[in-house]
């Protein structure tokens, strides 16, 4: 179910593509629902429908998705999807597109858990320290049916007393709210049992919704088994309401998986400030200092440093490299090189085995070559540069003439001078060297030093006459005196 308006987001994305981890909310729920063995995924959709049907196609490609007419409610939501299911008989797993953490073994236990005790709807609760804005699972004094968990250290597994029904907190009681025990939003239901139960939701309550949750109590009204499963991690089942509950899932889910690292291999030396994306990847020995953010498809090889203050997208890095306080996004880091710090790698950088990127250098659509260095303060765009080549320190790659981008081209093992400026389209040759403060218009050819200086004229006295009295002057003039 997508299909809600999200309101308390207050915002022009919809809810349920807001990122955590670096994937839309939406997108933790569909990835676990594609890796259960079920045989259709079917995606409710209405408000926003077409940005979020995009998402799902191109991600999700395999979902079916259908559309929720003008009667609102998660109970008409459930109605539309099993119409589109056909004539499809056996048990419908429901689960909440604002609901990301819950993992395939909860639900896996969850659906097992039905099936042992044959009844015709299972949901899971539960028990919350602030069950404000939640349905409030009523229950009554005696025995529950209920089905054997396995691999049940998630789950409450004493009696809690027979399910009643589900009240929404917009129609509940004074005494109702005071129940703690909320409906997480997650439910298996046999389908013929849910469809006829269904058609007889009305739509008379404080919000004017038709409820998936009335089914419950006319289930059980019409002696059907039902049972509710307390789940003991709120955290599995929490749902993104607002801002406030999206950065703390998001929070909670990076804690999960910065410690899966830790569990893998990987050193994290200060978790609250790693921030490490779903899809991200890292071999063993890998280190990240505090405040490391990976998102997107980064790779990080075994045994390389990242961090501390760094920020990487879409980044490769090899095996045993270096990069520290550095942002990079679209960039390949290979085997051994190091970068930063204070680097800033923009896309199409790529860095071969063993070469240096160094303080307060920006690169873009730059291959710098096996051994090649870039060891301070330069810009270097759309060049190559051959393996072994040295720049000079504070040299600019002159890559735009204003209109358009040019190509620099610096042979393997060559020496460029400090404070260099390569006026492109230009190429310097294999081991040519070009002294320090040259601007570099014209080609150079392998193995040749260029120089142009000007011939240095130094003007004697200029100072004391043109700026009498200043500091310079009496500097000046303590020594000539
Ligand atoms: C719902 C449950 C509540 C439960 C809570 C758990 C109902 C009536 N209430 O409340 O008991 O405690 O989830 O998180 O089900 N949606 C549709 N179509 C609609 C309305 C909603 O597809 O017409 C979708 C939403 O996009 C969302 C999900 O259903 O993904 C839940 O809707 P939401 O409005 O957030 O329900 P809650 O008020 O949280
Ligand atoms: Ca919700």
């Amino acid at each position: 179910m997508a299909a809600g308006q999200g309101t308390r987001m207050k915002s022009a994305t919809p809810k349920v593509l807001h990122e955590i981890a670096g994937i839309p909310i939406l997108g933790h729920v569909l990835a676990t629902a594609h890796s259960l063995s079920s045989s259709k995924v079917v995606v409710v959709l209405r408000h926003e429908k077409e940005l979020i049907e995009n998402y799902v196609n191109s991600h999700f490609p395999k979902s079916e998705i259908v559309t929720q007419d003008d009667i609102p409610g998660t109970g008409r939501a459930v109605e539309q999807a099993l119409s589109a299911m056909g004539d499809f008989a056996g048990d419908v797993l429901i689960l909440s597109g604002d609901v990301p953490l819950l993992d395939v073994e909860s639900i896996s236990q969850l659906i097992q858990s039905h099936q042992s005790a044959q009844v015709e709807g299972t949901l899971i609760s539960v028990v919350l320290e602030n069950p404000n804005g939640y349905g409030r699972i009523l229950r009554g004094a005696g025995a529950a049916v209920s089905g054997e968990i396995r691999g049940g250290v998630a789950w409450v597994n004493q009696e809690l007393g027979p399910l009643k029904g589900i009240v929404e907190q917009k129609d509940a009681t004074a005494q109702e709210l005071e129940i703690d025990e909320v409906n997480a939003g997650v439910y298996v239901f046999d389908s013929q049992s849910l469809k006829e139960n269904l058609a007889q939701v009305g739509m008379q309550n404080a919000q004017g919704e038709k409820y998936l949750t009335d089914v419950v109590g006319l289930m059980l009204q019409a002696g059907k088994k039902v049972q509710a499963q307390q789940i003991l991690d709120p955290y599995l089942v929490a749902g993104v309401n607002d801002r406030a509950q999206l950065s703390e899932l998001a929070a909670e889910l990076n804690a999960r998986i910065v410690r899966a690292w830790q569990l893998a291999g990987v050193t994290i030396q200060e978790p609250h400030s790693t921030w490490i994306d779903v899809t991200v990847q890292l071999g063993e020995d890998v280190t990240l200092l505090p405040s490391t953010r990976l998102h997107g498809l980064t790779r990080i090889g075994v045994g390389s440093v990242v961090g501390p203050d760094t920020t990487l997208r879409d980044v490769e890095v090899g095996e045993g490299a270096m990069i520290s306080r550095t942002q990079a996004d679209s960039a390949k880091v290979l085997d051994g090189a190091t970068v930063g710090p204070f680097a800033y790698l923009r896309p199409g950088t790529e860095l071969g085995p063993d070469g240096k990127i160094g303080a307060f250098v920006e690169t873009k659509n730059a291959k710098i070559a096996r051994g090649a260095k870039v060891p301070h303060l330069s810009y270097v765009g759309d060049a190559s540069i051959g393996e072994g080549a040295n720049i000079g320190a504070g040299t600019i790659f002159a890559n735009y003439d204003g209109v358009n981008k040019h190509h620099t081209d610096i042979g393997a093992h060559a020496r460029t001078g400090s404070g260099n400026v390569f006026v492109a389209p230009v190429t310097i040759g294999a081991g040519a060297y070009t002294a320090a403060g040259s601007t570099i218009r014209r080609n150079v050819e392998p193995g040749a030093l260029a120089l142009n200086p000007g011939p240095q004229k130094n003007l004697a006295g200029w100072v004391l006459e043109q700026r009498p009295g200043s500091a310079s002057a009496k500097a000046a003039s303590e020594i000539t005196e």
